[in-house]
C-alpha cells in the first residue's frame, strides 16, 4: 500500500505535493516519534457514486484523546482538528481515485519539545492517503511474539502515537522470520493484548471472547463494531475477559479485526491449525461488515459512514 508516492497530501489546511510536507530532522516529531495518528478507511462506493469514510467522528475523537492525553495544547490541537474534520472529505475530492483508500491523519508536535501550554510547542498537522488494493487475505498466519504490548505505565496502549507503534517493529520481523503474517502481542501480566493493528477474537462453544481495554489493547472501533454486529445480528454472546496464551490454541475459532485488516480469520497460530478449520462465526461477521463499508447493507448506525458527496459546482443550488 505505501509503496508508490501520492501525488498531493493535505498539510495544515492546503492540499499541497507531497513534496512539499517536510519536517527539520531534529523537530520531536522527527527525534521522539511525537505524532498521534488514525488510520481511516475511505470505502469507494460505485453504486454511490462517491467514497464514505468509516467512522470518521470517531477516528478524529481518538485522534484528540490522544493530544490530550499526551498534553499537546488543547486549543492549537483543537483548531487542526477541526480543519481536518472538513479537509478529509475536500481532500479525498481533490484526489479523483474511484478506489478505497486508506487516509492517516496526523498531528505533530513541529517545533518545541516537552511544553504543554498554548505556544510552547508549535504543531502541524497532515492527511496522508493511500490506495488500498483489494482486501486482506481472508485468512492470517500468526505467531505469538516473544515482546510484550507496552504497559499503561509506559505508554498506554489507548494513545495511538508514533513513539509506541515503534514497539511493534520487533514483533513484526519476529513474525516475519517465522513465515507468518502477524504477531500476536501478550501483555505484562502475560495474558492477550493484540496485534500492531488489530483486535483478537476467540470463538468456544458459540461465545466469542476478546480481551478487555484493561488488558492493554486499544479501544479499537471496529472491535465496538464487531462487538455489536455478534451481539445484535449474529445472536453470538460475547464476553470481554483476560485470555491465556494457551487459550489461543484450543479455540473452535480466532479472527482478528481492526480499520486495515476488516475481519480476517487466523488460520494458524504458532504453526498450530485453529479449530477444524471451519470459520463459521468470522466469516459471518466479515461478510456482514463487509457489506455494510461497501454500501451493499444499511450501515450499523448513522456514525458508520460519511459520505464523501461531490461538490456542489459554485453557482447552482
Ligand atoms: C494497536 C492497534 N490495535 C488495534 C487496532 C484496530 O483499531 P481500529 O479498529 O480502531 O482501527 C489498531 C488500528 O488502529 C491498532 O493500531
Amino acid at each position: 500500500m505505501y509503496e508508490k508516492t501520492p501525488e498531493l497530501i493535505w498539510w495544515n489546511g492546503e492540499i499541497v505535493p507531497w513534496q512539499e510536507a517536510t519536517v527539520h530532522v531534529t523537530s520531536e516529531v522527527a527525534m521522539r516519534g511525537a505524532n498521534v495518528f488514525e488510520g481511516v478507511r475511505a470505502y469507494w462506493q460505485p453504486s454511490n457514486g462517491h467514497h464514505a469514510m468509516l467512522y470518521w467522528d470517531r477516528h478524529l475523537d481518538r485522534l484528540r484523546q490522544s493530544a490530550r492525553l499526551l498534553r499537546f495544547p488543547a486549543a492549537d490541537a483543537e483548531s487542526h482538528i477541526a480543519r481536518m474534520y472538513d479537509g478529509a472529505a475536500s481532500f479525498v475530492r481533490a484526489l479523483n481515485q474511484q478506489e478505497d483508500l486508506y487516509l492517516r491523519p496526523t498531528l505533530y508536535i513541529d517545533e518545541g519539545r516537552y511544553g504543554w501550554k498554548q505556544g510552547q510547542v508549535r504543531l502541524g498537522s497532515y492527511i496522508a492517503a493511500y490506495p488500498t488494493g483489494p482486501s486482506p487475505s481472508e485468512t492470517v498466519a500468526c505467531i505469538v511474539s516473544s515482546w510484550r504490548r507496552t504497559p499503561d505505565p509506559s505508554i498506554s496502549p489507548l494513545i495511538k502515537v508514533g513513539a509506541a507503534y515503534l514497539a511493534f517493529r520487533l514483533p513484526r520481523i519476529e513474525a516475519q522470520q517465522a513465515g507468518a503474517d502477524e504477531a500476536i502481542l501478550l501483555n505484562t501480566n502475560d495474558t492477550v493484548a493484540e496485534t500492531g493493528g488489530a483486535a483478537v477474537f476467540l470463538v468456544r462453544d458459540g461465545v466469542a471472547v476478546t480481551p478487555p481495554l484493561a488488558d492493554g489493547v486499544l479501544d479499537s472501533i471496529t472491535r465496538r463494531t464487531v462487538i455489536h454486529l455478534l451481539r445484535s445480528s449474529l445472536d453470538i454472546p460475547v464476553i470481554e475477559r483476560s485470555i491465556p496464551r494457551t487459550e489461543l490454541y484450543t479455540a473452535d475459532e480466532a479472527f482478528l479485526c481492526g480499520t486495515l485488516d476488516e475481519v480476517r480469520s487466523i488460520s494458524s497460530i504458532d504453526d498450530l491449525p485453529i479449530g477444524s478449520g471451519q470459520r463459521l462465526v468470522g466469516q459471518a461477521v466479515r461478510n456482514l461488515y463487509l457489506a455494510m463499508c461497501s454500501g451493499t447493507e444499511e450501515p450499523l448506525d448513522a456514525q458508520m459512514l460519511t459520505p464523501v458527496k461531490p461538490a456542489v459546482p459554485s453557482g447552482t443550488s
